[in-house]
């Protein structure tokens, strides 16, 4: 094989990186800074084994733009520009300017509504900083996923993860909201997915909590809880109580989306499927099963539930609505580069 120079290695500079999506047991929802995308609230999720994404940056000297396809169809719209201003980013923290061939493929079963920003902005922010040359440890690598998708900072990390909101204003504010571990290494519970067939959402979270935020007398109200959940979440997983975990994740997932309820004009992604899978649930709690949901910007309901009773719980979800169907997710791992390909 010919010796390969350093000047080739650079043009040929690519590299692939596979992400989980997350579910936040505290949620995100609001930003103080629209530009830099910093929260108005700390959350925190677990990390999924299921749905991956898998992004492959690549590197194109010879490009006039960068081409992003996904799902092997060429991007377009918000989706292509979101990406396109994230390589920027990427870009001027390293001071190239080379175009990129972005390919992202998504594994979430087609229609199921389930946010895969998290894990694309996640994928993207490791395999773009690796083909462009930044090194970047992980907190800081949470930051830049940020800028994509607050929600996505969480995904560098696997199981249990927070994200700072961070304080002060801008270059502050940039520096303090990250993400980082939350080591549980006992709790290991299921979240069954009960995916409702639902059309495309009418309003996107990002709009969506724009307006809560400036519409609904409820939010800050609810910002104010979501400390006091926090607190009270972390305790709870310390314990590894699960009754505990769940109880305070469905309470803070329902002020969530009663702050949109509230919003001017109201933001709903509660669908008649969602309440009828949600009553199931009270269900199993009353039969016994330590069952409890939470919801995100769509309506599909995640259920957090002993690991022993999962198939009940799946089971359960599939019959409350029809056309619901389930997957049981555990905790995953964090984003991580795939070594060879793409480089
Ligand atoms: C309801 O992270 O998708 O899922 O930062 O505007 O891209 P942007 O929003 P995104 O919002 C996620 C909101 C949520 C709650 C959560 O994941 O914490």
């Amino acid at each position: 094989m010919e010796a390969v120079g350093p000047q080739e290695r650079l043009l040929d500079r690519g590299a692939t990186a596979v992400a989980h999506p997350n579910i936040a047991l505290i949620k995100y929802w609001g930003k103080r800074d629209e530009r830099l995308i910093i929260p108005y609230v700390d959350s925190l999720s677990m990390t999924l084994d299921v749905f991956p994404t898998t992004t492959t940056v690549r590197l194109s000297p010879g490009a006039r733009a960068d081409s992003v396809s996904l799902d092997g169809m060429p991007a377009s719209g918000e989706p292509k520009r979101r990406v396109i201003a994230f390589l920027e980013l990427i870009r001027e923290l390293a001071g190239r300017a080379e175009p990129a061939v972005v390919d992202t493929r998504n594994t979430v079963p087609t229609g199921a509504g389930l946010a895969s920003s998290a894990s694309g902005f996640a994928a993207l922010a490791l395999a773009g900083a690796a083909a462009y040359g930044l090194d970047l440890d992980p907190t800081a690598l949470s930051r830049l996923a940020r800028r994509g998708s607050a929600s996505a900072s969480r995904s560098i990390f696997g199981s249990f993860a927070i994200c700072h909101a961070g304080r002060g204003e801008g270059a502050a504010a940039d520096l303090g909201s990250y993400a980082e571990p939350v080591p549980v290494p006992d709790f290991d519970p299921a979240l069954v997915i009960a995916l409702v067939n639902a059309g495309p959402k009418a309003v996107s979270s990002r709009a969506a909590m724009r307006r809560t935020v400036e519409t609904s007398p409820l939010y800050q109200a609810w910002a104010t809880s979501s400390k006091a959940d926090l607190t009270d979440m972390r305790a709870a997983l310390r314990g590894g109580d699960l009754e505990a975990v769940g109880e305070i994740a469905e309470r803070n997932a329902l002020g969530m989306h009663a702050t949109m309820l509230a919003a001017r004009p109201a933001v709903r992604y509660l669908s008649p499927a969602t309440l009828a899978v949600l009553d199931s649930v009270l269900q199993l709690r009353a039969d016994g099963v330590p069952a409890y949901a939470t919801m995100d910007a769509g309506p599909n309901v995640k259920v957090l539930c002993h690991r022993a009773d999962a198939a009940r719980v799946a089971e359960t979800v599939r019959g409350a609505a029809p056309g619901c169907s389930a997957v049981t997710a555990r905790r995953g791992p964090g984003a991580r580069l795939r070594p060879g390909a793409g480089q």
